[in-house]
């Protein structure tokens, strides 16, 4: 890491969300956020899988990097049979979560290497110095995201977030969250309002975990409260992550984001995305193209273990949804801030 990105570690004081030290895998358990921190430690591509499965580790950048971390520990210390360890490995990280192409993009990479070098005596050496190259170059593309995100302030404002697009979702500073930071830094923030983000609830545990860390001033609202927001004149502007962006611009990001953009096309609220180039999906020339990943009913029947509704009832819980370009003002990437018409085909 660098100087800078280090500097703005220690600023920022955030626990990163992985760390590679020691040839093992450092995950801090995101599910246990905010009131406990504790951490996965381990070197075992299944409990990496499950890690990511279980969202301990969650955010588009954050389980592409866990991803490459894990496909190359699977050949650590492996003599016999690698090439089938290393294919059932990529499949079962592959298997973990369907929207975010980090995840793949992670996967890939690294297959990359493998497939050039795999009769080398250090393969495992060759993979690992990939994954944390990929590492690395995530943590540039927050920094370089947050100095292009800066274009979008046109005063002080109060700002609208969703989900969590924060340090704890990268390997980085973050991307929404990190312009958010930078732009406090430069007196361009007054306020966040923090969407709690149902199911799961990675705005009220954890965005705003982090902004009280950085010492930005927020407070949480559930979701259903941001047309009220917004309609009271609260908010200036919305930014938010995204987990896959299609050639034409679509954005799949956190259920509710779709929400958030017709309710500033309707209250004249500029949308922003921010997010790395390696959430771009070259392959997917539209957002009807993307897989969006279905979430367990019983995160709607129990919270926090506790049953609140009928086991019989039927749910519908995608854990995405899918903002059409026409309602996307910028999307903010570590190259520079794209307007619409949005053409991703030769970024
Ligand atoms: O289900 P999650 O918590 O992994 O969803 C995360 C999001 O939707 C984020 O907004 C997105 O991954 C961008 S993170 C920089």
């Amino acid at each position: 890491m660098s100087f800078e990105n280090y500097q703005a570690f220690l600023k920022m004081n955030i626990p990163k969300a992985i760390e590679f030290k020691d040839d093992k895998l450092i995950i801090l358990n995101q599910t246990k956020l905010p009131l406990t921190e504790e951490y996965i430690i381990t070197d075992n591509f299944e409990r990496i899988a499950l890690a990511i499965e279980r969202l301990e580790v969650r955010g588009a950048p954050a389980i592409g990097i866990a991803a490459a971390y894990g496909l190359a520990l699977s050949i650590k210390n492996i003599k016999n049979n690698i090439e089938q360890i290393f294919i059932n490995a990529y499949n079962r990280l592959s298997s973990t979560r369907p929207t975010a192409v980090n995840l793949f993009y992670g996967l890939n990479e690294i297959k990359k290497i493998y497939d050039n070098h795999k009769n080398d005596s250090d393969i495992y050496h060759r993979l690992v110095e990939r994954a944390v190259q990929i590492h690395k170059d995530d943590i540039k593309m927050c920094n370089a995201i947050a100095e292009n995100g800066l274009k979008i302030f046109k005063k002080k404002s109060r700002v609208l977030t969703h989900c969590n697009a924060g340090a704890l979702a990268t390997g980085g500073n973050g991307t929404a969250v990190n312009v958010i930071r930078l732009a406090y830094e430069n007196n361009l923030v007054e306020f966040v309002h923090v969407d709690e983000t149902r199911p799961l609830l990675q705005g009220s545990r954890l965005t705003a975990w982090e902004l009280k860390k950085m010492g930005i001033p927020f407070s949480i609202n559930t979701d259903a409260s941001a047309a009220v927001l917004m309609k009271e004149h609260k908010v200036d502007l919305v930014i938010v992550g995204a987990d896959r962006i299609a050639v034409n611009g679509d954005v799949a990001n956190k259920i509710g984001t779709y929400n958030l953009a017709v309710l500033c096309r309707y209250h004249n609220i500029p949308f922003y995305v921010a997010a790395p180039s390696s959430t771009i999906d070259k392959n997917c020339f539209n957002g009807s193209e993307i897989k969006i990943e279905m979430r367990d009913k019983k995160e709607l029947i129990y919270f926090n273990n506790y049953q609140i509704t009928s086991e019989e009832f039927e749910v519908f819980s995608p854990a995405f949804d899918v903002t059409p370009n026409e309602l996307i003002s910028g999307i903010i990437t570590e190259k520079t801030l794209h307007l619409p018409p949005f053409d991703f085909s030769n970024v």
